[in-house]
């Protein structure tokens, strides 16, 4: 996995606040020593942290993300929510979207859709994650889940350059599985596949961690991962980053 760029993109989810910031001088120290030329470091902290995340990463090659948007490109009477302009305001150059907890909640395909071409609108990169549920993954719908994920998702967008997708199985969010590595690369075939002739970065993320990273790195078509819990300590995150250069 060394001869591409790879990326390693931190999913905060709703934990965090102003001095956890503290705890990322380590990783900036990393960042800078690191030799591999080629690999994108990208925090994605809850709102709250955005703008000074970014200030304090401003001399680096670290960039920082949102972990969603509102779908509006203006703005709106819409109580508690956040569209792509404002976050791109604030310092975010990427927006996760599509991401299960999300889903979750109520967004389907559609209104991801909308969310996806809102972001690139206003000049953000897109890590659209996309995932089967254990049932689906039971009853052999893997296939066919990803399939409208990405038919609906990306719906009419033609240019896909600055969107990356990330394969989250939503069974093995949080709960330490990831897939069998069979099963895993033709989950990225398929996707890739379905994305046509020229096809975005795919990431794999669900349980990332220090032991599973040595099996999940052969797999070479992978182009990096999306890491929640482990991306929270920044000694973890850097031993999954040298682990996977190294
Ligand atoms: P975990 O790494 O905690 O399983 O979370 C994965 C995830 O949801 C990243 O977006």
């Amino acid at each position: 996995m060394t001869n591409k760029y790879l990326y390693f993109v931190a999913n905060w989810k709703m934990y965090g606040d102003l001095k956890t910031l503290n705890s990322l001088d380590k990783i900036i120290k990393f960042s800078k020593i690191i030799k591999q030329k080629r690999f994108k470091l990208i925090y994605c902290p809850p709102s709250t942290l955005i703008r000074p995340l970014s200030k304090r990463l401003k001399k680096t090659k670290i960039e920082v993300g949102a972990q969603n948007a509102h779908e509006s490109e203006n703005y709106g009477a819409f109580t508690g929510q956040i569209n792509s302009k404002m976050l791109k305001n604030v310092g975010a150059r990427y927006v996760i979207l599509g991401h299960s907890e999300n889903r979750q909640l109520g967004e389907d395909n559609k209104k991801i859709n909308l969310k996806i071409k809102s972001a690139l609108k206003a000049g953000l990169k897109i890590i659209y994650c996309i995932g089967e549920t254990l049932k689906e993954k039971r009853n052999k719908k893997t296939n066919q889940v990803l399939s409208s994920q990405i038919k609906i998702g990306l719906k009419t967008i033609r240019n896909k350059s600055n969107i990356i997708i990330a394969y989250e199985p939503v069974w093995s969010i949080g709960t330490g599985l990831i897939p069998k590595t069979n099963d895993l690369i033709k989950s990225i075939l398929f996707i890739k596949n379905k994305l046509g002739k020229k096809p975005s970065k795919i990431l794999y993320g669900g349980s990332v961690n220090g032991d599973n990273i040595k099996k999940l790195k052969k797999i070479n078509i992978i182009d990096g991962f999306l890491v929640g819990g482990a991306s929270q300590d920044p000694k973890k995150f850097i031993d999954i980053i040298k682990k996977t250069i190294n």
